[in-house]
């Protein structure tokens, strides 16, 4: 099974740029850099990367989860930071309600990002790392033309599940890793940001060497690249990387449901 997004590289116009949010003033430390790409450790089983490329920056959607003890102190560092805060559709920054907070920021190429956290999820398990204190990444955005044909692909090819199916928007889940799958009619809150597909590469990490060496067999352009597994399904690139590191077990402690 997929365990976790174990990196998730954006698209950017300025690497330049990338570093003066994400080192600056996020203060997370760069693991590898070159004149046209860059990875931030985030958490302790996770990278964000950035590749430069000259073409229009499409937004992403990521959110970030950070212990539910601790999202006030997240969230005023992140306030600190003085990146662009989003206000709530209620004109509140901060949504508080039935053990879910969430804010919602942008960093420099217009990127739709988010901390959230969940009463229910168990803080003990994975340590949070750095001044935004995550835990690891809940959510990457998937904009796409038929919800239910991508929602069953993650499905059927990446044995991912879903508690309720649904149309327009759908968390498609394997452990702590949720691919928000949403109609591009459908805009982002909450700014109603127009839904276009962004230039991602998504990497999911798993413990189970079998379950990328069958996905390798099931899935008609899958290719090997230096121990990665890579498929791509309409705009999205994916591959899948054996991380023994994180235990199978992590995302039943976590409380999360699959
Ligand atoms: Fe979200």
């Amino acid at each position: 099974m997929i365990t976790h997004y174990s990196d998730v590289q954006l698209h950017t116009l300025s690497i330049q740029g990338v570093k003066q949010i994400y080192k600056e003033r996020l203060h997370f430390p760069i693991i590898y850099e070159s004149s046209t790409f860059i990875r931030f450790q985030i958490s302790s089983y996770a990278t964000l990367s950035f590749k430069e490329a000259y073409t229009p920056v499409s937004p992403a959607h990521v959110a970030f989860q950070v212990p539910y003890s601790l999202f006030y102190e997240s969230a005023s560092f992140l306030s600190k930071s003085h990146l662009l805060l989003l206000q709530q559709e209620n004109g509140e920054y901060i949504d508080d309600e039935n053990g879910r907070r969430n804010l919602y920021f942008r960093d420099g190429d217009g990127h739709l990002l988010e901390i959230i956290a969940h009463e229910r999820v168990d803080e003990t398990v994975l340590k949070p790392l750095g001044d935004l204190r995550i835990m690891y990444i809940r959510e990457v955005g998937f904009p796409v033309a038929s919800v239910p044909v991508f929602r069953e692909w993650l499905k059927s090819k990446l044995s991912m599940k879903t508690e309720r199916d649904q149309d327009v928007f759908n968390f498609v889940i394997s452990g702590t890793a949720h691919a928000v799958v949403v109609s591009k009619t459908r805009p982002w809150i909450p700014i109603a940001l127009k839904a276009l597909p962004p230039r991602v590469v998504v990497t999911f990490g798993t413990p189970d060497l079998s379950f990328i060496k069958e996905l390798g067999k099931k899935v008609e352009n899958a290719k090997w690249d230096s121990h990665l597994l890579c498929i791509s399904k309409e705009e999205y690139a994916f591959q899948v990387q054996f991380t023994p590191d994180l235990h199978k077990d992590v995302p039943a402690q976590l409380n999360l449901p699959f």
